[in-house]
């Protein structure tokens, strides 16, 4: 199985971005999630000219991979940046509440989420620092 780096996974992101459909916004995501088979499934932003239909880039990558059958996952990298970015400014797209929520349907509190400006300009955390005291299926017992 082919190993990947952070290296590897935030560039699938910061390719995936610039497929982003996002005129409303003006700001392009792109997640690359990689699943314990060692495939990449990326996924963009794809927004709606009725906004609340708007996709955010992570949640795209994992209804990728589960309609391809992955389910467990081992990274996600996320880029995130305007469509006009400032020059010397940093940008950390860090996941919206509501990817925080699906991810943690399909992937351990350990998952690694790299929220990264560049290759070598990102964040590490992992699912249980941004998504602390969730809701999850111990509660409905
Ligand atoms: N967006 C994402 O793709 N992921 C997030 O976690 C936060 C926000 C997108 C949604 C919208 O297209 C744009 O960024 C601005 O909110």
């Amino acid at each position: 199985m082919k190993k990947y780096s952070n290296n590897d996974l935030i560039l699938s992101a910061i390719n995936a971005s610039k497929k982003s459909y996002s005129p409303y916004s003006k700001y392009r995501v792109g997640a690359a999630l990689l699943g314990a088979s060692g495939k990449i499934y990326t996924g963009c932003n794809v927004e709606n000219e009725s906004y609340g239909a708007a996709i955010c880039a992570e949640r795209t990558a994992v209804v990728k991979a589960i309609s391809e059958g992955e389910q467990k996952f081992v990274a996600l990298a996320i880029h995130g940046s305007p469509h006009e970015p400032k020059p010397n400014q940093t940008y950390y797209a860090f996941p919206c509440g509501i990817c925080r929520q699906v991810l943690s349907e399909f992937a351990e509190s350990d998952l690694t989420i790299l929220i990264a400006h560049s290759e070598s300009n990102y964040l590490e955390r992992t699912l249980a620092e941004l998504l602390p005291d969730s809701f999850g299926s111990d509660n409905l017992e």
